[in-house]
């Protein structure tokens, strides 16, 4: 990773972040959740203040934070949708509806679109086979009946 130039923005909304957890043993996971939570996901500069803040380096920081699948290190969309494609998901619909997606939003699996406002990804059983084929918008599972909402919803907010 190439250091940058932090931005006064992002100091001044992480800066009671980094105050609370200053100085404390154990801190680097719930701090990275914290400033994660505030920003969306986690930009270098970001990293880079909270190694300072712990009294670690940057390597340090991105090592532990790479480790774990819940951060981020690109821009996430403010809309995250989730197609599973496990077995029972796949089996009933889940390519074609994720090839839609794809196309709708303008974006391929794992890919955040240009406006920031939909994050698209593929997840691998959330555990309700039995209301597949199975999309989860913002934490909300939405099983088939549900998908027609889902489309208007896509349109309407690729429009606003
Ligand atoms: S395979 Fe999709 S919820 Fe289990």
């Amino acid at each position: 990773m190439r250091a940058k130039a932090v931005s006064p923005d992002l100091e001044e909304r992480i800066a009671p972040i980094l105050d609370r957890y200053r100085g404390k043993k154990g801190a680097l996971i719930p701090l990275l959740q914290d400033v994660q939570a505030e920003l969306g996901w986690l930009p270098e500069e970001a990293l880079k203040l909270v190694a300072d803040t712990l009294g670690l380096t940057l390597a340090q920081v991105v090592g532990v934070a790479s480790f774990y699948a819940q951060f981020y290190f690109e821009p996430r969309g403010r809309h995250v949708i989730r197609v599973c494609t496990g077995t029972a998901c796949h089996i009933r619909g889940a390519p074609q509806i994720l090839e839609r997606l794809e196309k709708e939003l303008g974006v391929k699996a794992g890919e955040t679109t240009e406006d920031l406002a939909f994050t698209l990804e593929t997840v691998n059983c959330v555990g309700c086979c039995a209301l597949a084929p199975v999309v989860v918008v913002d934490d909300r599972v939405l099983k088939r009946r549900d998908h027609r909402k889902l489309w208007d919803w896509v349109r309407k907010r690729r429009v606003e």
